[in-house]
């Protein structure tokens, strides 16, 4: 038996949250909020902690400094009982941590910094992809997938190893790449999950329906365009579904679209199909937006089952 069912790769950081930012200065340098607060996130750590919480073996790769952020990260993996073997730490990197201001009207802002650029080399760890059914990147256009050479050699390893490869994406902070860069790779990818602004901005296209014509012209097998409050949609060279969104009391879309991945990835492995997998994602994604935080609705597989099936 293999040691995991998916391996999550990539992004792992802490979120310093500053909640209810007045913006006018109290002194020449002081400012007031309502709250600060420090949360472990990063799209690999929710990816893992939805995966594990849906009864998936699940390990992560990613990079953390040898800092107190990186040992906060390191104990929420492990109290949530994920595979943190493959974690690289290094003391001369920190590990990313993320600004973010949140204003009393809901408007935010997020500041990413030189750390999140930090190149941790996944494809040196490839060996260890014989040892899972599935990877998930987690994003594609982010670091360390934002280097075109380092994606197509995860890539080519994962399917030398012959597992499955789900990539969700994000839009770019410090490099940008376009899908032309990533033309050798993205034939590799099994399924890609970008949300709507991501899709739009990578294929230049106005709908879903002609973002993944796009996508799959570039070769991609499966493409999944995740559309927030309006549900997803799914096409490969011979479905397309649309879905709507479940009907739920959103509070916080925070890890909405991790959820989604994670609990469509989780579900076709235990032998679902595309079409029973989208659904059980599309409940994750929305069962997410529940509460507040990224990773804290969502508790386990049958609360999923319950929402789809009441
Ligand atoms: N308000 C909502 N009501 C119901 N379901 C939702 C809602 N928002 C999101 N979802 C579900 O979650 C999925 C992913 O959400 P979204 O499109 O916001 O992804 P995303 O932008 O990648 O999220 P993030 O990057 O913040 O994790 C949607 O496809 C949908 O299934
Ligand atoms: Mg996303």
């Amino acid at each position: 038996m293999k040691k995991t069912d998916l391996l999550c790769i990539g992004t792992a950081l802490v979120d310093s949250i500053i909640k209810g930012f007045d913006p006018t200065p109290i002194s020449a340098s002081g400012y007031r909020a309502a709250s600060g607060s420090l949360s472990v996130g990063g799209e690999a750590v929710n990816e893992a902690a939805t995966a594990v919480k849906l009864g998936m073996r699940t390990g992560i790769l990613c990079f953390l400094g040898e800092d107190p952020a990186g040992d906060m990260i390191l104990h929420t993996l492990q109290d949530l009982h994920i595979d943190t073997s493959l974690i690289i730490r290094e003391k001369e990197h920190p590990t990313p941590v993320t600004t973010m201001f949140v204003q009393e009207d809901g408007t935010r802002r997020s500041i990413t910094n030189l750390a999140h650029r930090y190149n941790f080399h996944p494809e040196r760890f490839a060996a260890c992809f014989r040892e899972t059914s599935a990877i998930l990147l987690g994003s594609l256009f982010r670091a360390p997938f934002d280097d075109p050479q380092i994606i197509r050699e995860v890539l080519q390893k994962a399917k030398e190893a012959g597992i499955l490869i789900f990539a969700d994406t994000k839009l770019p902070n410090f490099r940008t790449l376009s899908l032309a860069d990533l033309k050798e790779s993205l034939p590799l990818i099994d399924y890609i999950t970008p949300n709507e602004d991501e899709a739009s901005y990578y294929t230049g296209q106005e709908t879903p329906e002609e973002m993944a014509e796009v996508l799959l012209s570039y070769g991609v097998r499966n493409v999944i365009i995740k559309l927030g409050a309006k549900g997803c949609y799914f096409r490969n060279a011979n479905t397309a579904i649309r879905l709507p969104a479940c009907a739920v009391p959103a509070v916080d879309a925070t890890g909405a679209g991790d959820s989604f991945l994670a609990g469509f990835a989780s579900e076709l492995l235990r032998g679902a199909s595309d079409a029973e997998a989208l659904r059980f994602g599309n409940a994750c994604g929305a069962l997410c937006t529940t509460a507040l935080g990224a990773t804290t609705a969502l508790k386990d597989r049958s609360q999923v089952l319950q929402l789809l099936d009441p």
